[in-house]
């Protein structure tokens, strides 16, 4: 049965199914209706327009005067699946040592990988479900979400059946991505190239054939894994069919962007230090550029520079990158003041950037994304509030009142 939601004071990113990516100055239009109505049945948007034109139907009615609505936010780079916090770590660099001494101090990521080899998959499944459930009520509807901790054919293999589980027992569209190469193991710590021979020659066949992943991540960065050592697994990847979407120059540019851009990645993700010659690689790509806020905040280093990629008429995603070492927040309302605030986007620019692109960089823009008739009734209630522009100004509230997805409230 359908239902309608009425008197709805600003209908935001209604888009015809052909758009999905927005890029450059387009980014700077938010499409919008005020004073409109959306119609929902069997869990997809069936139509909306302004309120004089409201069909004549009987059907469950919902009045959301002064209230705005507009689709979830669509959060392409997550690391949802972990075990412990790492608190620890954070108190440590208060204290002085950076996120790279920590690492080295066998901190970090290889932390997080330590407590996954004893963790059962129920267990791993229970905590992850109850952080993707409160995840949704922050206005979340569609989530990438990376193995990584496991750095062992049990480990990775643990983290993306658990990811499989989470894809089957909850209603938000997740996408499963292999990033086996996120750290050496300490075991290979004198020889990485043997654990990249295990993740193309052991793990990839396995992931492959049971069909547990839809993307390929490396971590290309000093200390972990080269552009050259990057190249030889997405290569890897792309054999058994999966796309790429990859770490790069989150502390140093090192080439990962060419390597990246060369093997037709979906997404190139982090860039807090980009130069003016790796915006010019991407803009001659299919790439889309992703920055990750609420990492830049909690690490305090720079910001992706959202301005100078968009102004260089790139699109420009926004996700959470929401992980127990560097963003322990999936709460990309954050995110969303954040864009505005120190990337200097527009609000127009960083809905665009958390909504439409999001949805592009995980493969899932004709699905969800925008308000599109066809498109899955994926779509959040605001509390009542003067303008969208609240949403980014109000920073470090979240003014979601409800999220609709497949048009059930959740
Ligand atoms: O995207 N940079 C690499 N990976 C994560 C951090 C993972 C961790 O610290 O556990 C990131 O920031
Ligand atoms: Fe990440």
């Amino acid at each position: 049965m359908g239902q309608l939601f009425i008197n709805i004071k600003e209908l935001l990113q209604v888009r015809n199914a052909s758009e999905q990516l927005v890029s450059g100055q387009d980014m700077k239009d938010l499409p919008l209706l005020t004073n409109a109505y959306l119609w929902i049945e069997n869990g997809h948007i069936k139509d909306f327009g302004p309120m004089n034109q409201l069909p004549e139907i009987a059907i469950p009615t919902i009045d959301c005067k002064g209230k705005i609505i507009l689709p979830p936010w669509c959060d392409s780079h997550t690391h949802l699946v972990y075990t412990n916090t790492r608190e620890q770590e954070f108190v440590d660099r208060i204290n002085g040592l950076t996120y790279e001494e920590i690492a080295q101090r066998g901190g970090g990521i290889l932390n997080s990988a330590k407590q996954i080899a004893s963790i059962s998959e129920d267990e791993l499944y229970a905590i992850s479900l109850e952080r993707l459930e409160k995840t949704i009520q922050l206005g979340t509807g569609a989530i990438e979400i990376k193995s990584g901790y496991g750095l062992s054919m049990e480990g990775e293999l643990k983290m993306l059946r658990v990811i499989k589980r989470l894809q089957e027992s909850t209603t938000i569209p997740i996408k499963a991505t292999f990033l086996a190469a996120h750290a050496i193991p300490i075991a290979y710590q004198n020889n990485p190239d043997a654990y990249i021979d295990l993740i193309i020659n052991d793990m990839l066949p396995v992931i492959a054939k049971e069909n547990l992943a839809d993307f390929i991540d490396v971590f290309c960065e000093k200390g972990y894994f080269s552009p050259e050592q990057m190249d030889r697994i997405l290569k890897a990847g792309k054999k058994y069919g999966l796309q790429s979407k990859v770490h790069v120059n989150q502390f140093h540019s090192i080439g990962g962007i060419e390597v990246a851009v060369a093997n037709e990645s979906l997404s190139v993700d982090h860039l807090e230090v980009l130069s003016e010659q790796e915006i010019d690689i991407i803009k001659n790509s299919s790439t889309i550029p992703v920055a990750l806020p609420l990492c830049s905040l909690f690490l305090s280093i720079p910001y992706t520079p959202g301005r100078k990629i968009i102004d260089a008429g790139l699109p420009l995603a926004i996700a959470s990158d929401y992980n127990p070492g560097s963003a322990p927040s999936s709460n990309l309302n954050l995110a969303l003041s954040l864009a505005c605030i120190k990337m200097k986007l527009t609000p127009e620019e960083a809905i665009n950037a958390l909504t439409i692109n999001g949805a592009f960089a995980m493969d899932l823009a004709t699905t969800v994304g925008s308000i599109t008739k066809g498109k899955k009734a994926n779509f959040m209630i605001t509390e009542p509030l003067d303008s969208y522009h609240q949403l980014a100004y109000y920073f470090g509230e979240t003014l979601i009142e409800s999220v609709y997805i497949n048009g059930k409230k959740q």
